[in-house]
């Protein structure tokens, strides 16, 4: 949901802050643009378009001199995506510039008062507020006037700011949205993610709540929400550039799918000892699980997919209720919480806005709060009792991929953990299960390997207007983040059913040649599916199913099949989700979208 950078050194600062937003635009696409400080003359270049217009206009940045700047790439909240909406905004006077991710929620009150005051609005957004108040509070210091411009706004922000009057400093300031500082060598930077620095330095500081950071070339000081010093110290960022581009690959998500494998080993390797799972990174005890009467878990989008696979294995392995709530009902509704709660909560990016806002209504009411993050140092890690990392390394795709599989790999580890603090299952069970963990990375390699003839299968049925998903059990969980995964980057209509639900009603939408993929790989209820399969078939449906290798009974049904390896059931979404993704990879190809970056979508959902 938007991205910011910023730049304070000797070298020239528009390249800099163009290579920032080129690897921020993940996070917003509609628009874009930068402002840089010469001398005492603030300027700006703004465009509907991507970054690469910005660099044609500027001839690559070479035309904007200044070694001060900050940038910024958009998805509209307030106000359609336009020149005058885009970002960085800048007070009347010129003196003053501000790039903003988050939302100003009490913006339409401060937008009356500066009105009053004679202030000019030029935008529709929330963001101008802010360059105005610091205008109206500035008299000869600006960490002054962000001191008392930040005491005013409600909502969340991120904010980069330049001011003409002081051309040696830049200041960033952020509530509950992203904003990580770089420290280099007579230069630093600011920026939404770490993806935007790592080309420049790996030595970071995370900005808690509430925190104004002050700066300049020779170092960085920072304050309090009062304008007090604070002492901060840095973290050094151990992965390298690599993980922030394509490598040869088309598009990150296809890079991130052939990542899996990878990323899974990292997250399960670390965390299992001679045989043993070892969680060092939380404090959760056998005590404590014990007086755990219910497991709610949290999440958006497909984090929440991953959630639903999880309630499947968390129940089976722990015998204690697990529901999944969708963070962005939970917040409003009147949840039943308390201190025998165990809150699980799932993000990619540990800046989700309804997620982090249903951690602190569950938080509230008493619940210990498990995060599973990938994000080092995001919100929801900070806000949470006990952290997993799931070190996936950077997700840059909109669509989650290696985000969605490690998630699930620490699922499996807390529940084969849980369920041996608890005594559900003996040691010799959990060792069991433990190899049979350690061997799900090779059996992602083979899912990939598996489905070369996904590239064919597209090809036959990218033209579909509406697709259904059925499965049950784990496969119906599989079934949601196929779904979505195929929806958000092709743009074609489809559901997720359990297959038994579907003659409740939604049958009726089977016809002539719909499209209906049956996933058919957790065999204990396989007869089942295979009903709902020729229920389907009977109303001339056609049917791509899952199924596990060797099963040649799908056959007999299906019309074509995308086969995985045998896991253990319980771990099964791992294998199953990789022909999905696949799949929708290459019908979004086939239908020329934009794969990276889909319509309307930001991968960090910062905003209600
Ligand atoms: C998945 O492909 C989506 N882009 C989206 O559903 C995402 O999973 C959701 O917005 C949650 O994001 P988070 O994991 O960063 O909290």
């Amino acid at each position: 949901m938007c991205g910011i950078v910023g730049f304070i050194g000797e070298r020239k600062a528009a390249p800099i802050l163009f290579e920032g937003l080129e690897r921020l635009e993940y996070r917003g696409y509609d628009s874009a643009g930068i402002a840089v400080l010469n001398k005492d003359v603030i300027t700006t270049r703004k465009t509907t378009e991507r970054i690469k217009m910005l660099r044609e206009i500027t001839e690559n940045g070479q035309g904007i001199p200044g070694s001060l700047g900050i940038g910024h790439t958009r998805w509209a909240t307030h106000g359609a995506p336009s020149e005058r909406n885009a970002h960085p905004h800048v007070s009347n006077d010129g003196k003053f510039a501000v790039v903003h991710n988050g939302i100003i929620e009490n913006y339409i009150t401060l937008k009356e008062e500066l009105i009053q005051k004679g202030f000019i609005f030029e935008s529709e957004t929330d963001t101008e507020v802010v360059v105005h108040l610091l205008a109206n509070y500035y008299k000869g210091n600006l960490i002054e006037a962000v001191v008392k411009a930040a005491k005013r706004l409600e909502g969340s922000y991120a904010l980069g700011i330049i001011c003409a009057h002081e051309p040696d400093v830049l200041v960033a300031v952020r509530r509950l949205s992203p904003l990580i500082l770089g420290v280099g060598i007579g230069e630093s930077f600011i920026a939404s993610d770490v993806t935007a620095l790592i080309s420049h330095t790996k030595t970071v500081m995370y900005l808690e709540d509430g925190e104004i950071a002050e700066i300049k070339k020779s170092g960085i000081r920072v304050f309090d929400k009062a304008g007090s010093p604070v002492e901060k110290s840095t973290t050094e960022i151990n992965w390298n550039i690599d993980a922030a581009e394509k490598s040869g690959y088309d598009h990150f998500m296809m890079k991130e799918i052939m990542e899996q494998p990878r990323a899974v080993r990292a997250t399960l390797e670390p965390r299992i000892k001679n045989g043993k799972i070892k969680l060092d990174d939380i404090s959760i005890t056998a005590a404590d699980l014990k007086n755990v009467n219910r497991i709610i878990i949290t999440a958006c989008g497909s984090a929440s997919y991953a959630g639903q696979v999880g309630r499947y294995v968390l129940e089976e392995l722990l015998r204690i209720p697990v529901e999944v709530d969708l963070a962005s009902e939970l917040r409003y509704r009147n949840p039943i919480i308390n201190e025998h709660t165990l809150l699980i909560v799932i993000s990619q990016s540990g800046e989700t806005a309804d997620t982090i806002a249903a951690l602190k209504e569950a938080k509230g009411r008493g619940a210990r709060v498990l995060s599973l993050v990938n994000v080092v140092g995001s919100t929801i890690a900070k806000m949470s009792d006990d952290v997993l990392y799931t070190w996936a390394g950077p997700e840059i795709a909109v669509a989650t991929t290696k985000g969605y599989s490690t998630q699930l790999a620490l699922l499996y580890l807390f529940g084969v953990y849980a369920a041996e603090l608890l005594g559900n299952r003996t040691g010799e069970e959990c060792a069991e299960m433990i190899t049979e963990l350690q061997n799900l990375p090779e059996q992602i390699e083979q899912a990939l390997i598996l489905n070369d003839n996904i590239i064919t299968l597209a090809q036959k049925y990218h033209k579909n207007q509406s697709i259904f998903f059925i499965g049950r059990n784990i496969d119906y969980a599989v079934s949601m983040e196929g779904s979505l995964k195929l929806k958000e980057i092709s743009y074609i209509h489809s559901e997720a059913y359990a297959a038994g639900e579907l003659k409740h009603g939604t049958i009726s939408l089977i016809d002539n040649d719909r499209l209906v993929i049956a996933l058919a790989c957790y065999e204990r209820l396989f007869d089942k599916l295979m009903s709902n399969i020729k229920e389907v078939k009977a109303r001339g449906a056609k049917v791509l199913a899952t199924a596990i290798v060797g099963n040649t009974k799908i056959l007999t049904e299906a019309d074509d099949v995308m086969y995985i390896p045998r896991t253990n059931p319980l771990f099964l979404a791992s294998v199953e989700v990789i022909p999905l993704q696949l799949l929708a990879y290459y019908v979004a190809r086939d239908n020329g979208c934009d794969i990276d970056k889909p319509r309307n979508l930001a991968k960090s959902v910062t905003v209600e």
